[in-house]
């Protein structure tokens, strides 16, 4: 059996954790590839709303196992914490729960690394949500990490003390940085006792194993795709690969295996933390966007920044991830924000430019947008895409037709039920 993949087109946030759940009655396994705490997915029913940073979004479905794959960066307490959350809600989780021998820790002074070095960087910091991400990323890379399955081996202390001791020689070239690390230490070495009670497997055979047996298999991406190490925005992007790719490498998953590319996106665009964002908005529309939109962080709870949609950087990102459907997500939060522009294209240097060019400046690039007709009815207790007000079926129909790819889901409320699927 093929394995299936669901990501972001943006530069996060989409509305992933949302259309994995609602996804999830048709696999078996629920696998997340990349990132960490870093993100921040929420999944709403029955009156009840969840955040998930680490864990599958398909945790609250029976009989679906849900693995961290390699590609993720786990940290130990954050998981624990947020374990010791679901545990209370659905007794059973931990029966669904694998993690990969390969997934890499994030220490304490991978945490520390981060605050010091967005620290130091004042003014152009990249915004780092300080889970210790891109540390963590740099010791895999670098060769120097801890994976799960170390905290398996005697020696472990051993391998901790190594990379504290390197850490700690990094720290003090920020010599303004104050920090603690014994309480951070204390509470990190409880939650590894409590990890090595987990099921940590090797995921690789167990994923091989399943596409053999012909379990269905989703692959949950975090972030999104302008937030990608290559093919972000760069250096204003987090350190994994968060695009189609990073689901055969965070997960062992062959590049023939794949089959459908869900590709997930706001009918506007959001980006909390720094970066060049071509269509923000600085008026009252992008306000009432992000108030009706509820546009603050699932992780850090930051004001994220809104703007039109920008159709260049969405077919680049269809391109990277060779997306086969789009879904789109919080259309309702558009009704009654007047006409709406949808960007076709850029004015660049003097010139006018279809794709992305090598650096997004905010200062060197001008949206060019088209106007369409917005409407005002409210669309969150519609069940049928036949209810949908005309203007809003065309700004479907041209989002369509300028992409060359099918929404077949379009989402209208935060809700599981508020779900609506196309022919
Ligand atoms: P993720 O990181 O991609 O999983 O997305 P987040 O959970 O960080 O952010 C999406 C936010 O929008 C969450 O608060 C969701 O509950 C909410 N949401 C998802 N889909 C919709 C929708 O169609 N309409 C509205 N109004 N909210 C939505
Ligand atoms: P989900 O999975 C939105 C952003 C941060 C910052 C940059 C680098 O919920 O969509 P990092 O902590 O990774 O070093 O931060 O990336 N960022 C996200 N923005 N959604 C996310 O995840 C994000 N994860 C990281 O705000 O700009
Ligand atoms: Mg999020």
């Amino acid at each position: 059996m093929a394995v299936d993949v669901l990501l972001g087109l943006q530069w996060g946030d989409e509305g992933k954790g949302k259309i994995v759940d609602v996804l999830t009655r048709k696999y078996d396994i629920i696998a997340r590839f990349q990132g960490g705490p870093n993100a921040g997915h929420t999944l709403e029913f029955e009156g009840k709303k969840h955040v998930l940073h680490t864990i599958p979004s398909g945790v609250f479905h029976k009989g679906v196992t849900n693995v961290v794959g390699n590609g993720v960066v786990i940290d130990p307490v954050i998981f624990k914490g947020e374990l010791d959350k679901l545990i209370e809600q659905e007794p059973e989780v931990l029966s669904r729960l694998k993690i990969s021998r390969k997934a890499h820790l994030i220490l304490p002074s991978h945490r520390l690394l981060d605050a010091a070095s967005e620290a130091a960087k004042g003014k152009k910091k990249i915004g780092s949500t300080l889970k210790g991400i891109g540390p963590t990323y740099m010791d895999k890379t670098g060769r120097n990490g801890l994976r799960v399955g170390d905290i398996q081996l005697e020696n472990f202390p051993e391998l901790y003390n190594t990379l504290v001791t390197k850490h700690m020689q990094l720290l003090k070239g920020y010599p303004d940085f104050e920090y603690n690390i014994e309480e951070l230490e204390k509470a990190w070495f409880a939650a590894i006792d409590y990890l090595r009670t987990l099921d940590i497997i090797d995921s690789e055979p167990f994923v091989h194993n399943a596409i053999r047996e012909g379990r269905t298999i989703l692959a949950e991406g975090a972030q999104g795709t302008l937030l990608d190490i290559d093919f972000g925005t760069y250096p204003f992007v987090t350190s994994s690969n968060t695009t189609c790719a990073g689901a055969c490498t965070g997960l062992g998953v062959a590049p023939n295996r794949i089959k459908n590319v869900y590709g997930i996106f706001k009918a506007y665009i959001t980006r909390v933390g720094s970066g060049p964002f071509p269509t923000e908005l600085f008026n009252s529309t992008g306000e009432l966007i992000q108030a009706q939109g509820h546009e603050f962080g699932a992780t850090t709870g930051r004001p994220r920044r809104c703007g039109w949609l920008d159709l260049p950087a969405l077919k680049y990102a269809i391109d990277i991830n060779g997306v086969t459907e789009l879904m789109m997500m919080k259309s309702d939060v558009l009704s009654g924000v007047g006409n709406i522009q949808v960007c076709t294209a850029y004015r660049y240097k003097g010139e006018v430019i279809e794709h992305l060019p090598y650096k997004l400046q905010d200062d060197l690039i001008d949206p060019i947008f088209t106007e369409m007709l917005g409407w005002t009815e409210d669309l969150t207790q519609m069940t049928n895409e036949d209810q949908f007000p005309d203007s809003f079926k065309a700004y479907i129909a041209f989002i369509e037709k300028e992409v060359g790819v099918p929404i077949t889901l379009v989402s209208v409320g935060p809700d599981r039920a508020q779900t609506i699927l196309r022919n």
